[in-house]
C-alpha cells in the first residue's frame, strides 16, 4: 500500500518525511486553502521537495469539461506531466476524464461515496479512484466496507484502475485497508502520527535505557560501553 500525506504545508510534509516511508503527497482545493501561499508557489516548492519520480495528487477546481482539461493542462505545466490531476467523479467529471486518457494525463478520481462512482470512474480511465472513508462514515454508510467493495469490483472486473483511499480520521480505519491491501492511503499529518502512538512502547524503551544506565551509568549507550 502506497503511503501519501495529505497536507500542503511544507513544514508538516517535511517532519513527516523524515520520519515515515513516505511515496507522496495529495492536495485539494480545501487544503490549499488553509495554507498561506498561493496554490503554484505551495506546489511548486511541494514537488521540489518530494522529487519528480514521487506521486504528487492535484485537483482541478473548474466545473466544465473544457475548465477541467484546462486545469489539468496548468497543472501539468507547473508541477510535471506526471502529476495525477484529481477530478471528481461526477457526469462532468467523467466526461473530462475520457479527454484527459486520451492526452496521456494521469488520473484520479475524486470525491467518491459509493461504489458504482468508482467503476465509472474507473472505465473512464482513472488509474486512481479516491473514496473518502470517513466523510461516508458520517452518513451512516461504511466508509471500510465501501472501500472493500470498490477493491473487489476493480479486481472482478479486471480494471487496473488503484485506490487510493481518503478521508481518514482514526489509525482503525487505516489498519483495515491496509489489511485488505488496498492500492494506497493519504493521510493527514495528525492520523499518521497516531499510527503509531503508544504509550507501552514508549515506556518499553525508557525501561531499556534505564536499566542499561544502571550497570554503565548515566548517558552510557552501546557506543561508549564497555
Ligand atoms: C482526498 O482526495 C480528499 O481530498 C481528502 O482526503 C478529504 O479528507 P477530509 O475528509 O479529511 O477533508
Amino acid at each position: 500500500m502506497k503511503f501519501l500525506i495529505d497536507h500542503a504545508d511544507m513544514e508538516q510534509i517535511k517532519r513527516i518525511y523524515a520520519i515515515y516511508p513516505v511515496d507522496g503527497v495529495t492536495t485539494n482545493p480545501s487544503i490549499l486553502a488553509a495554507g498561506t501561499k498561493q496554490p503554484y508557489e505551495a506546489l511548486r516548492e511541494i514537488r521540489a521537495f518530494i522529487g519528480a519520480d514521487a506521486d504528487l495528487h492535484v485537483q482541478a477546481v473548474a466545473n466544465t469539461v473544457a475548465g477541467i482539461c484546462a486545469d489539468a493542462d496548468r497543472i501539468r505545466a507547473e508541477v510535471g506531466e506526471q502529476t495525477y490531476i484529481k477530478v471528481p467523479a461526477t457526469t462532468v467529471g467523467l466526461a473530462a476524464m475520457k479527454k484527459l486518457k486520451k492526452k496521456g494525463a494521469r488520473i484520479t478520481a475524486t470525491a467518491i461515496y459509493a461504489p458504482l462512482q468508482a467503476f465509472l470512474a474507473a472505465k473512464a480511465g482513472a488509474d486512481f479512484v479516491a473514496p473518502y472513508v470517513n466523510r461516508m462514515d458520517n452518513l451512516g454508510v461504511n466508509g471500510i466496507q465501501m472501500t472493500k467493495t470498490m477493491q473487489d469490483i476493480l479486481d472482478k472486473n479486471r480494471l487496473k484502475t488503484q485506490i487510493l483511499a481518503a478521508s481518514f480520521k482514526n489509525s482503525q480505519q487505516v489498519l483495515e485497508l491496509c489489511e485488505y491491501g488496498i492500492g494506497a492511503a493519504t493521510i493527514a499529518p495528525d492520523v499518521i502520527d497516531g499510527l503509531i502512538r503508544n504509550d507501552c512502547v514508549e515506556q518499553a524503551v525508557c525501561a531499556f535505557v534505564k536499566d542499561f544506565e544502571s550497570l554503565c551509568g548515566k548517558g552510557v549507550t552501546m557506543k561508549d560501553a564497555h
